[in-house]
């Protein structure tokens, strides 16, 4: 069941107005949909509907009810044969909510129901053309319980609402923008409401509401905030204003993703929207500010121009994310100007580049690696990926950094000019950015550029650099390769990779660290001081600067200006150079990490102990520079997460990884310890002071809790003293959290259980904060596949909520290496894929990539990996999700 890019077909039918009735009802809804169609083409075509999970009660074509034998129903597909050009259809049937554990489709989440239709959970509501090209104006009446479900929601504008005289109420929305039905959305519950109207930039009033359940009003605020701030975001940068009367966000307990983008009634996952100082962190505060930007930056990029079809996602999840991560830097820079606004964006640039390390790369290197444009699946749920949202906002920001930020602006406007209203193909985005590009530079196009869309995999920039003191220049080389990735390693023939179109910023420094501007050279306007934009678009090209005098250390990949890995051979000093001096605070915090990976590598694969001397003489020298931002440095200081070292390793070498990573830990903690004493101290928040989210803030207490870290790991003696104090002392999440996080992964196992102990004492009762709790267990060295079972056995555990199995399940799976990666932690992981499979197979798939690259780890790992996968591909009972992703891992050995 492979569906192809290449086999699109357009719908032979129009479908401009749906009236739908859904009389809720948890045990059991009836919908009758109501349809009017138009034949697009000239000669009869059978007129297909989708639907998955649903009974049947009537069809009718123009108010005649269709016998069983004047239609075809199949198990996923209804097929009609209507014989007019212009007809109606009416369908009835029923669904359950309450037995929907899929969180597809319509379902229940505590007392209320939420529906939940991209990409196709629609079809589990009614039967219909679910697919995104369709699309449709929708009426819809809601009729329910008036107690239990006494508000009822939906898309657009609330026409009208009454009493039903019997026990129940009827609200009708009608939703005047066409719309493809992944964007629908009902919510009917009791919910509490925390409104505000504002006035858009062109004078229209708007109604704003963010719903959570009874008691988290107050924990709503800071969501409406993110909300407006986005809104007044869109409307300065973009010049997009919000297109509705009335715009809605729901919190649901019960949620597969992040949240969903459903035309002016968002649902979120309450984890991404309720927040105050008692149970939130920072990061989280900033998680729900860049969920709700990109949720309504989605209300242009995705709503108003849509996807043509689902291998088009990244047309509206790269941008959004693109655009979310721009107003996050923006908010982290409000009122900072030059250097200072410059490192405050970085420290987005960097969370967000660690993240692509993460989890992008290594899917771009495994069996699951595809285009941003993928060119066929099995399940869509599985392309939800890091390489469609984050690689996808990565070859947008290229696509800026080669207009520069007004040609892109111009790009955009271009594409909206041109498609609004429409549902289109990446194609289309990056023709209208071309015509942008086109005039800015004339003879040249972004033909080489499109290739980011077809091809898999991480490129590799190889860089060469000659310096001729005589002549006084320098000569930069830069080749390019990207092997065949993933399962492109067993296509045959191989995969044809021409070359990318790769903009490479760099800088040129002294060997004292200043900034070198080679004669003649132009600056790139988005740049730091120095910044040169090399743009490779061929296998192998060279730029040769003049009245360079001295060999220039070089600034590589400023601001991480392409998805690449560069391999550039250089002495460790120059590193060291970079870290302390580079203008770019991105490629500064880059090279202290390289820095830090050479180290962590030769350890691990050479076996060398090399001395960390000049490792610890940089952190010093940087510990020490008061001009760097807390936020900032707290990165700085920070060694490469586990996860992204293993990926290095070859073969894998999860648990040597884990333990030289943490020796290292040790190290730096007792060698900076001095360092870590006065920032700690230094770090302290006035406790008079009331908490505040403000990036200033939340910088000191990262650092604060990156040197608390550091003195447990280095065995100060009163480190375990001072954790406990910090973490009975906070006064807000983010502190205690920075003190239960460090005694979890370095504290003694006496006041390690204390604290535990205390925190489910004093949050029982608050599911987010709870979630929390097993988490920080979860992921902590000290425990194994015991004691992660014995959490599972904990009353509070269950499978069904995607938030509490992800708190376990995920976080022993995915950032507990050290125990994960044992022949029990792949058994363990096989029987949690199983059994969520059974509930929600899109959360089993997830779970199912937990270990992707199974086949370069080391040997003693790779075998019981691959019995743990044949388990799985042997179960009798997989869901489409799950098998899609087991049978690609096992593919490739
Ligand atoms: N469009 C949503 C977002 O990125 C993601 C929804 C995907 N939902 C799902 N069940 N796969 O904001
Ligand atoms: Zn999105």
């Amino acid at each position: 069941p492979t569906i192809s890019r290449h086999d699109y077909q357009p719908f032979p039918y129009a479908l401009p107005e749906v009236a739908l009735q859904l009389e809720l009802d948890a045990a059991r809804t009836r919908v009758t949909t109501r349809m009017s169609f138009e034949r697009a083409a000239g000669e009869l075509v059978p007129l297909v509907l989708n639907g998955q999970d649903l009974s049947l009660e009537s069809v009718a074509i123009d108010g005649v009810p269709l016998g069983p034998d004047a239609y075809e129903l199949h198990d996923e597909m209804l097929v009609l044969h209507p014989q007019a050009r212009r007809f109606t259809v009416e369908i009835v049937s029923t669904c359950c909510p309450e037995a929907n554990s899929t969180l597809m489709g319509l379902y229940v989440s505590g007392r209320h129901l939420f529906t939940q239709c991209e990409a196709e959970g629609f079809r589990r509501i009614t039967w219909f053309p679910d697919r995104p090209d369709v699309m449709a104006r929708y009426r819809v009446t809601l009729q329910a319980d008036t107690a239990h479900y006494p508000l009822l929601l939906s898309n657009g504008n609330l026409l009208s609402q009454r009493d039903l005289g019997d026990g129940r109420h009827e609200a009708v929305w009608e939703d005047p923008h066409p719309k493809p039905s992944y964007l629908f959305a009902v919510v009917a519950g009791d919910f509490a409401c925390r409104e505000e109207r504002i006035t858009t930039r062109s004078g229209r009033e708007v109604l704003l509401q963010v719903y959570s359940d009874h008691g988290a009003e107050n924990r709503t605020e800071w969501a409406m905030d993110c909300l407006i701030r986005a809104i007044r975001w869109d409307e300065a940068r973009y010049d997009l204003e919000l297109d509705l009367d009335r715009f809605m966000i729901v919190a649901a307990r019960d949620f597969n993703m992040g949240a969903m983008e459903n035309k002016g009634l968002n649902v979120f996952n309450s984890a991404y929207v309720l927040a105050d100082p008692a149970t939130a962190t920072d990061a989280t505060y900033r998680a729900i500010e860049a969920v709700i930007g990109h949720e309504y930056f989605h209300n242009w990029t995705g709503n108003r121009v849509t996807c043509r079809d689902w291998f088009q996602l990244s047309l509206k999840e790269g941008l959004t994310v693109f655009r979310d991560q721009e107003f996050s830097a923006d908010m982290l820079a409000h009122g900072l100007q030059g250097a200072a606004a410059a490192s405050a964006r970085a420290v987005k640039r960097i969370d967000d580049v660690s993240a692509l390390r993460i989890a992008q790369f290594p899917e771009d290197a495994g069996p699951m690696a595809h285009p941003i444009r993928p060119e066929s699946y099995q399940e869509i749920a599985n392309f939800y990926t890091a390489t469609i949202y984050e690689k996808g906002a990565e070859v947008i920001r290229m696509q800026q950094t080669l207009l520069g930020r007004e040609g892109f602006r111009e790009g955009l406007d271009e594409y909206f000019r041109r498609h609004d209203g429409q549902a289109v193909t990446c194609d289309d985005f990056i023709a209208a950015m071309e015509s942008a590009y086109i005039r800015r530079n004339p003879g040249r196009d972004l033909q080489v550029f499109r290739h980011w869309y077809s091809q898999a995999g991480t490129p590799r920039v190889t860089v060469r650099m000659q310096h001729d003191p005589q002549a006084q220049t320098c000569t930069i080389s830069l080749s390019q390769s990207n092997p065949p990735a993933g399962i492109e390693l067993l296509q045959n023939p191989p995969a044809t990779k021409p070359p990318l179109h790769i903009p490479v910023a760099i800088g040129l420094l002294s060997p004292t660290g200043a900034v070198v501007l080679p004669q003649g050279a132009q600056p790139h306007p988005l740049g730091a001081p120095g910044t040169l934009l090399l743009e490779l678009t061929e296998a192998e090209q060279s730029w040769t600067f003049h009245g360079v005098a001295e060999r220039p250390v070089l600034s590589l990949l400023r601001d991480f200006s392409a998805p690449v890995i560069i391999d550039y051979a250089r002495p460790d000093t120059e590193l060291a150079l970079l870290a302390r001096h580079d203008s770019d605070p991105f490629a500064r915090w880059e090279a202290g990490q390289e820095l830090a990976r050479g180290l962590v590598l030769g350890r691990v694969q050479a076996q060398l102990n090399t001395a960390a001397d000049l490792l610890c003489d940089t952190w010093a020298a940087l510990a020490q520079d008061t001009a760097l931002s807390p936020a900032y440095l707290a990165r700085v200081l920070t060694l490469p997460a586990q996860r992204e070292l293993i990926e290095l390793t070859t073969p894998m070498e999860p648990q040597a990884v884990v333990q030289v990573h943490r020796a290292l830990t040790q190290e730096l903690g007792g060698r900076l310890q001095d360092h870590w004493v006065r920032l700690y101290g230094a770090m302290a928040d006035d406790p008079a002071t009331p908490y505040s989210p403000d990036p200033d803030s939340a910088g000191r207490r990262a650092l604060r809790a990156l040197a608390l870290t550091y003195l447990l790991a280095g065995g100060h003696p009163q480190a375990a003293q001072w954790a406990m104090q910090h973490y009975e002392a906070a006064t807000n999440m983010s502190e205690r959290m920075g003190a239960l996080n460090a005694l979890a992964t370095w504290g003694p196992e006496e006041v390690r259980t204390a604290a535990y102990q205390h925190f489910y004492d004093m949050w029982q009762d608050d599911p987010l904060v709870i979630d929390r709790w097993f988490s920080v267990q979860a992921a902590s060295p000290f425990t194994g596949v015991g004691e992660v079972q014995a959490l599972m056995l904990h009353p509070a555990f269950s499978l069904r909520n995607p938030n509490r199995a992800r708190s376990v399940i995920f976080q022993f799976c995915m950032n507990n290496p050290g125990n994960a990666h044992s022949a029990a932690g792949y058994a363990f992981w096989a029987d949690q894929v199983l059994a969520l499979d059974a509930l929600n197979p899109e959360i089993a798939a997830r779970l199912a990539r937990a270990f992707d690259n199974w086949a370069r780890y080391t040997p003693a790992l790779r075998e019981p990996a691959r019995e743990a996968l044949q388990r799985i591909v042997q179960h009798p009972t997989l869901s489409r999700n799950v098998a899609e992703i087991v049978n690609k891992s096992l593919s490739i050995q």
